[in-house]
């Protein structure tokens, strides 16, 4: 499963890049207007940042023709943009036009399995079923998300499931379970996959034992002529 992060917020990327394990970015309208700077600047240096990784970027109009013509402009800056459209009659006309055009969509705000599956047929490279929307209005994101994996199986589409609208480690950690292609998640989840007290306490107590031991144990690395100087003294 790819990891995403769900951010406009560039040293957000570039801290999590740094750690090798992400592999593209989502990014919506207000996201990117939390920012407060040009979006076109916005999203190229995210491109930068990202290298071979994706970077996904959502069109505002609302009618197909602004869509598609949103869409090749933001194709245009870059080659690993994918365009964000909305799961509307409009976007699903827009997103069949991308496709013939060769411009990859990803169909947004998609809340139901009946709608991934109009994603699928229209030729979406993506499709993000928003998981933690649906929970705050007391529905079953995942629940969505496992029907939504089983019809694109069952039919054998190629459109990527990308499960957005994660809250918490736990939504990540399923939709891997499930098979989701892509799991997008705000920094703060993302650093939340790395925690464990158990791996804290572990860490202390090996540092602790070896550092009591070290006499006897030396050093792993060949020490160096300062460590050397400070412990002649
Ligand atoms: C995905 O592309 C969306 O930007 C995102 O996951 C929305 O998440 P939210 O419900 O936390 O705003």
């Amino acid at each position: 499963m790819k990891i995403f992060l769900d951010t406009g917020h560039l040293e957000e990327i570039r801290q999590a890049v740094d750690l090798g394990v992400v592999d593209g970015v989502t990014t919506n309208p207000t996201l990117a207007a939390k920012e407060g700077r040009p979006f076109r600047e916005l999203i190229l240096e995210m491109c930068q940042l990202l290298k071979e990784g994706v970077v996904n970027a959502e069109v505002v109009s609302t009618e197909t023709e602004g869509m598609v013509r949103e869409a090749r402009e933001l194709a245009s800056w870059h080659p690993n943009i994918v365009v964000k459209v909305p799961m509307t009659r409009d976007g699903i006309r827009a997103a069949h036009i991308l496709k013939e055009e060769g411009i990859r969509s990803n169909v947004t705000l998609v809340f139901s399995p009946a709608q991934a599956l109009l994603a699928a047929k229209a030729g979406a490279y993506f499709v993000s079923p928003f998981l933690g929307r649906l929970d705050d209005v007391a529905e079953n994101g995942l629940g969505v998300l496992r029907e939504i994996l089983e019809i694109y199986r069952a039919q054998n589409f190629s459109t990527q499931v990308l499960a957005a609208s994660l809250r918490h480690p736990m939504h990540v950690v399923e939709a891997a379970q499930m098979g989701s292609h892509v799991a997008t998640m705000p920094f703060k989840v993302f650093e939340q996959l790395f925690s464990h007290p158990l791996t804290d306490r572990g860490l202390e107590t090996f540092l602790k034992d070896w550092e009591k031991a070290r006499p006897v144990l030396g050093e792993i690395l060949e020490p160096t002529k300062s460590r050397n100087t400070t412990r002649q003294r």
